[in-house]
């Protein structure tokens, strides 16, 4: 077996998006531009309601998949396939942007906790322009493997014999939120061509022997193993994988494509009304 260790911390600044909300972007700014298959990680983490009451009003996408993970908070979802969603916390959401979907995800609390993240997932070219397709999941379907010292919520992909219920087909992702006790363990396999990361957001803890630092992606160096073990007061932190897809990646803003006249096409579609173009696919 060979440790993933940390092959670069990238810093998490606080940018604001949407309608003028404030999150922590590590993935997706110049630091650390992608990590193929991922191509952005937000984190939103705020209870003053100046941070998310604006929310993200109707905008597009295309060329890849949204993965919205909520810890707290209320959130409601509309898009162009006709889903109306309701994203509570503990709950998950997974979109496949594909050919074009117009949404919006919009506060459903005015005061309080609102924790939670976004990350998206880029399509291989041959489904960038595929049908829109939708999962959503509330924390109750979401299975909780509880070892001693370690509670594992398995969003995507397996841990153990659990298996998440989001399904990402096209990168394999997997998606642990693993929450730690004080100086307790905790392993994994994990695939060895697989990229992947870890960020941890309450606690402190280690990756093999190397300190992760809160608020920091941490970048694994490949392996088919993870070891993270908590520091004194316990560690929470999502662990990431997904098959990188070695393709050109070409973004302006919500369209992710392999070139730039693919670009074009997305900004020519959208201004003409053109990019939505297919009916939903809902499953789950
Ligand atoms: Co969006």
């Amino acid at each position: 077996m060979s440790p993933r260790g940390i092959a670069r911390r990238v810093v998490a600044m606080e940018v604001s998006e949407g309608a003028g909300v404030t999150l922590r972007r590590s993935i997706g700014l110049p630091a650390l531009r992608h990590l193929d298959p991922f191509l952005m990680l937000d984190h939103f983490s705020s209870d003053d309601p100046d941070d998310y009451i604006a929310g993200f009003p109707d905008h597009p996408h295309r060329g890849f998949v949204t993965l919205t993970y909520m810890l707290d908070g209320h959130m409601e979802h509309r898009d162009s396939m006709g889903n109306h969603g309701d994203l509570r916390s503990g709950g998950a959401q997974w979109m496949q942007a594909g050919s074009g979907v117009i949404h919006s995800e919009m506060p459903r609390q005015s005061d309080g906790l609102m924790r939670g993240f976004q990350l998206w997932i880029n399509l291989p070219s041959s489904e960038k322009m595929s049908d829109p397709a939708y999962q959503e999941f509330g924390a109750a379907d979401i299975p909780l493997v509880e070892l001693p010292g370690q509670q594992v919520r398995v969003l995507s992909g397996a841990y153990g014999d659990a298996r998440g219920p989001v399904q990402d087909p096209h990168t394999g992702v997997r998606y642990l939120d693993v929450t730690l006790d004080a100086a307790a363990s905790f392993r994994a396999r994990t695939e060895s061509g697989d990229a992947g990361f870890a960020y941890l957001f309450e606690g402190d803890g280690r990756i093999g022997e190397e300190p992760m630092a809160p608020h920091h992606l941490a970048v694994l160096t490949p392996g088919d193993a993870v070891e993270v073990t908590a520091g004194a007061n316990g560690a929470r932190f999502l662990l990431v994988t997904g098959r990188p897809l070695g393709e050109p990646v070409v973004q302006y803003g919500p369209f992710v494509m392999n070139t730039r006249e693919e670009i074009e096409q997305a900004l020519a579609d959208y201004r003409d009304g053109q990019l939505v173009r297919t009916a939903a696919v809902v499953t789950g």
